[in-house]
């Protein structure tokens, strides 16, 4: 049983984590916001010895989807198969430990949720409503969700989309949106009309209401209770569960004429159809027992579908356990910056895998420690260093190799046996004893950063104790009480194999061969004979590397190009000046003149000093252009276009008279501006 279940023993636990999109890679938002929290959660339930499902897939179907397809000329199909298998192995790598991770393109799931939606509509649980929605006439198609973009009626981004607004938050119909354009062909589209089945969400306020802001008050993140609180408070509407396109699960009902389902009604019923597809026909008790707690680990953006939308299917339904928790984080950013697929601005998990062999503990560390339970948070590479060489390399790292190696050196690698035990000793055991109680409930109330601090604590007091009763001095003088400090910390280091599994699970495998350690479940933690005297350990391995400035440094470029290509397809030409009169244009004397001479000016980085034939004699200019010149002596006979009448000025103790015309390319560059044909020095411009 776990810590903090009072009046209910729940017999088993059915947890999901939300489905990521099969349209890009899964990014360090995803994993901090979801993945490794839930993965956290259903490891320590399972060293608990609970009975866990630990439940993931993709998220195939949706409008997303099907614009990346077109983008790229392939079917959706494509798409979905080549990300669904780059999630799929990255998670399997990083050790998410799924019991099944599935896809909603599979025909098991297809059948599963149109028989979820046929049941409904059987016992009349739809509305049914004729209404008009925006139809593309050049492409012939109803324009769902993100096929259609227009002004937020909010917030007045141009950008939002059908079904929301991605500035602001707002959730939108498409018929919301000032200035409708089809996203297909950036045409107005046109109204007509078109049938759905809509989730009368408004008959469930009641039942709602009384369940999430009466019964969770308490046990709910405040986070995820206020926005269920917010939807509630401002009436919940009919919501269509049914789209006019051609990718999804089929509606099944003759007169749907191949419409699908709403992507947000087949996806949360993938939960239950991969449930099905591992466990056969013994799924229901894992969906429809009151003994089953059912846990959605989720991101912020999904809290009302998972707490409102998908709750109230499950209770229309009539045979489902309802969800006991949903703790929902907040968002991840990265470097001061929204996390964005579209801007390539993430750290991407397959990619971190390839750059960082072997340390998927490190980035599960520091994802944890620094998840956003409670607000907006942020994934900086230098933090990811500190954590790295100050937190696991120099504490949990150092404590576990240093008693490991002392305990080669004095002993063999044989596991010595406690003597008698000082005050401190005892002091230490007591504190050892309260460790696994304390992380458990952390993790039990889903307070991952906290549980992670604690786990280090443990570290920490084990350090403490080296550094109290200096073994590596004491085993000349002293080595019964050099035995006994050894096994203690030995101890530790055991205890630490336990609760610091479900974190970093890698870690703990590496301690459990060095230390020889038969599996132990998380109740065997906290004691100070969990590791058997005699026992023979392996060789120290490193548990961990430090991570040195120029791996961190090739990140930062990446993301530093990331951005500069970021604003160079940002780019716009610069706003029109007001008008000027004729006559104020021709105040300025523009001419050609033929370089003569061009040599860089000593000790000034930017400038070349240019000799200018004007049809006058000659002239010198001076002009800010060395950086993108770094020849100047291959000017010589260009011709350039120059002001003529501007005061002259001093720059760099040369005297320029005149200004030199170049453009500014979108990159900053500036290249000078040349007449298409020879011409004589000294005509005018204009
Ligand atoms: O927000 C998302 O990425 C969705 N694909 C999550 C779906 S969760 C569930 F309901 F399937
Ligand atoms: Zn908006």
């Amino acid at each position: 049983m776990t810590y903090t279940e009072k009046d209910h023993h729940f017999k088993r636990y059915t947890v999901t984590s939300a489905l990521p999109y099969a349209n890009g890679p899964v990014h360090i938002g995803h994993l901090a916001g979801v993945y490794v929290p839930a993965d956290i959660y259903v490891r320590y339930l399972r060293a608990q010895g609970e009975d866990v499902m630990f439940i993931g897939g993709s998220d195939e179907h949706g409008v997303p989807i099907t614009i990346k397809a077109r983008k790229e000329g392939v079917t959706p199909q494509d798409i979905v198969d080549r990300y669904h298998k780059i999630i799929k192995d990255s998670f399997a790598e990083l050790g998410i430990s799924f019991d099944i991770y599935s896809r909603t393109s599979s025909a098991e799931h297809h059948a599963t949720a149109a028989a979820y939606f046929k049941k409904l509509y059987d016992e009349g649980k739809f509305i049914e409503k004729v209404s008009q929605q925006y139809y593309d006439e050049e492409a012939q198609q109803f324009l769902a969700d993100r096929y259609i973009t227009g002004t937020c009626p909010r917030c007045g981004n141009e950008h939002a989309y059908g079904d929301q607004c991605e500035a602001c938050g707002t959730s939108l119909n498409a018929t919301d949106l000032i200035n409708p354009k089809s996203a297909l062909s950036g045409s107005k589209p046109v109204l007509k009309e078109t049938k759905h089945w809509f989730l009368p969400l408004d008959q469930d306020e009641p039942w709602l209401r009384q369940w999430i802001l009466e019964q969770h008050k308490e046990d709910w993140k405040s986070n995820v209770y206020g926005q269920c609180k917010s939807w509630i408070d401002a009436g919940l509407q009919p919501r269509a569960v049914t789209r006019d396109l051609d990718w999804g699960v089929k509606v099944p009902l003759d007169e749907a004429n191949g419409k699908v389902l709403y992507v947000w009604f087949d996806a949360p019923i993938g939960y239950i159809s991969f449930t099905k597809q591992l466990k056969g026909n013994d799924w229901e008790k894992w969906w429809k027992d009151n003994d089953t707690k059912l846990v959605h680990f989720i991101g912020k953006d999904n809290i009302v579908f998972h707490c409102i939308i998908f709750p109230s299917m499950l209770h229309a339904d009539g045979s489902y356990i309802l969800p006991d928790n949903v703790p929902a984080n907040e968002f991840l950013n990265l470097e001061g910056d929204k996390i964005s697929t579209s801007r390539n601005w993430a750290v991407w998990l397959h990619e971190y895998l390839k750059d960082f062999p072997g340390k998927q503990d490190v980035l599960r560390y520091t994802l944890c420690s620094n998840a956003p339970e409670t607000k907006d948070n942020d994934f900086t590479w230098k933090d990811f260093q500190l954590k790295n060489n100050s937190e696991l390399v120099a504490i949990l790292g150092n404590f576990v190799n240093r008693t490991i190696v002392l305990t080669h050196k004095f002993f063999e690698g044989r596991v010595p046996a406690q003597g008698t035990l000082s005050e401190l000793d005892n002091s230490v055991i007591a504190e050892l004893k309260t460790f696994p109680e304390r992380i458990g409930r952390s993790i039990e109330t889903y307070r991952f950063r906290e549980a992670l601090a604690e786990m280090m604590n443990l570290a920490r007091l084990g350090n403490k104790y080296l550094t109290e009763t200096e073994p590596w001095k004491l085993f000349k003088t002293d080595p019964e009480r050099t035995a006994t400090v050894l096994n203690l910390a030995l101890q530790i280091c055991a205890n630490l194999a336990v609760v610091c599994a479900p974190f970093i699970p890698f870690t703990a495998d590496k301690m459990h061969r060095m230390l020889n350690l038969q599996s132990l479940g998380w109740r065997d933690a906290g004691r100070a004979d969990i590791l058997a005297c005699d026992t023979q350990l392996e060789q120290p391995e490193l548990l961990f590397e430090k991570i040195e400035d120029a791996a961190i440094e090739a990140q930062v470029n990446r993301l530093l190009e990331t951005k500069r290509q970021n604003e160079l397809n940002a780019w716009q030409p610069a706003a029109v000046k007001p008008t000027v009169a004729f006559d104020d244009f021709g105040k300025v004397d523009i001419r050609v003149g033929t370089v003569l001479e061009c040599t860089k000016v000593p000790k000034a980085d930017k400038l070349l000093q240019f000799r200018i034939d004007d049809g006058m004699g000659s002239r010198t200019i001076v002009s800010g252009i060395a950086k993108y010149y770094p020849e100047p002596e291959k000017l010589v006979g260009m011709q350039v276009c120059f002001i003529a009448n501007f005061e002259p000025r001093k720059l760099k103790g040369v005297v320029s008279e005149g200004m030199i015309l170049s453009a500014e390319d979108k990159d900053g560059r500036l290249v000078l501006i040349t007449p298409s044909q020879l011409v004589t020095p000294g005509v005018n411009v204009g």
